[in-house]
């Protein structure tokens, strides 16, 4: 804002479609712009100057002028292998039917027993960096969200760094289990400028939950497949990309996903293998409990962060855990469900790949456009819980 005798200017960009009013004090207009992106100056009376601080929190609201970081490229692999609730029934003590009615799941892909996390991230950041029609020379930084590593150390993501041929640039590893996704992309969104302001950033959700399930235990073993998806961060302009995230997690809720033994607080011995306690147990109710109770949270506090309502979001891309449990939080949220994107009826729940390879999907089929409103919204073990907006570009 600058004042000038009698009067003050202030100067505004809007974006497209945006709708800005300004304070009926101020002036008496109500201005609905529908091309992109128009600068508008208006003379308001000297009167209003003693309004500037309402003024300047009304020009807060309108998105700034520089670039924005936002999807540029996306990819995303699935094995092969077909698993069906058919073959389930033949190895653990379950029903077919029990399956699709409780969780939605038809089938999910499990890997061959030659091929590791890695190997999917691999090839579906390869995905993404072709789609992005860059090359691995482009990339300035790599997160990789993953609960199934190939080792506990070193970082799985330095293996995919290698397999790719990608320079010498930071690559590191986000544990946070079902939201290792999103906490990976938040994550490379808050370190681009420091990383890799003049490339790109290479973010990848991927596991291998198939290696952990066991078979003996009906509970927890229907739900997983493994998968992979990716996208490549870059530059675009202002109004698109990520608008905002929100991410938490309540440690105290630690023991209803876990791995028990294999990490140094129960290392492996004959014990904790006769006692089944390297598999992937979960409580299933207590995790129902947190997502029904979460989500609905999660979901209005990162729109307020971007000033929009859920009217707003043309598909929202719900972690894939299980189809009832995803319809039971939409209906909380009062979203119809034909607005949010499933694959969790083919891939099953595939952890920390589940929000890019449904993403993705929902590309594959036409539903995404240039400017559309997306919201991506997780839970995982921790439990950690994540969500983010953003306008595709
Ligand atoms: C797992 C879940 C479907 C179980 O539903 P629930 O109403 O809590 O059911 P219960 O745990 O009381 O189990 C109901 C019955 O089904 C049985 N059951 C559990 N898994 C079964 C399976 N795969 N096949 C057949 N029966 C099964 C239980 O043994 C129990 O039998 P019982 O009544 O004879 O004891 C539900 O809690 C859920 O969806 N939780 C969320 C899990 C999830 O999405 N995890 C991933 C998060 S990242």
């Amino acid at each position: 804002m600058r004042t000038d005798g009698n009067c003050c200017m202030i100067q505004l960009t809007v974006d497209f479609g945006q709708k800005i009013s300004i304070c009926a004090s101020a002036a008496d207009q109500n201005l609905n712009f529908a091309q992109p992106p128009t600068t508008i100056q208006c003379w308001v009376p000297q009167a209003c100057v003693g309004m500037q601080a309402e003024c300047l929190r009304f020009g807060a609201m309108v998105p700034d002028a520089g670039p924005k970081i936002g999807v540029v490229g996306i990819g995303s692999y699935l094995p092969p292998r077909r698993v069906t609730n058919e073959d389930i029934e033949r190895c653990v003590n379950t029903t077919a039917q029990w399956i699709v009615s409780r969780t939605g799941i038809k089938e999910r892909r499990y890997v061959s027993p030659d091929t590791c996390t890695s190997d999917l991230a691999a090839w579906a950041a390869a995905d993404a960096i072709d789609d992005a029609k860059l090359g691995p020379s482009d990339i300035g930084l790599t997160v990789l969200g993953t609960s199934t590593p190939d080792w506990i150390l070193p970082a799985t993501s330095c293996h995919v760094q290698t397999k790719l041929g990608l320079p010498t640039a930071p690559a590191f590893d986000v544990s946070a289990v079902c939201s290792g996704f999103i906490y990976s992309l938040a994550v490379a969104h808050s370190m681009f400028n420091l990383c890799c302001p003049n490339s790109h950033a290479l973010v990848i959700g991927a596991d291998t939950f198939s290696k952990l399930l066991d078979f003996e235990d009906r509970t927890s073993s229907v739900f997983f497949g493994d998968g992979a998806g990716a996208v490549v961060l870059g530059k675009v302009p202002a109004g698109y990309g990520i608008l905002a995230t929100e991410l938490m997690a309540s440690g105290a809720l630690h023991d209803i996903i876990k791995v028990p033994a294999g990490g140094l607080h129960l290392p492996a011995s004959t014990d904790t293998l006769s006692g089944r306690q390297h598999y992937f147990r979960m409580d299933g109710k207590a995790v129902w409990k947190y997502v029904t109770t979460t989500i609905p949270k999660l979901v209005p506090a990162v729109l307020a962060k971007a000033k929009l309502e859920a009217a707003d979001i043309d598909l929202f891309i719900f972690h894939q855990a299980n189809r009832v449990m995803v319809d039971y939080c939409a209906t909380q949220l009062g979203i119809d469900t034909a607005r949010l994107h499933y694959t969790v009826e083919k891939y099953g729940n595939t952890a920390a790949a589940s929000i890019p390879v449904t993403l993705h999907d929902a590309i594959r089929q036409g539903r995404v456009q240039r400017g559309s409103h997306l919201v991506l919204v997780t839970v995982g073990g921790g439990m950690t819980a994540a969500a983010t907006v953003m306008r595709w570009y």
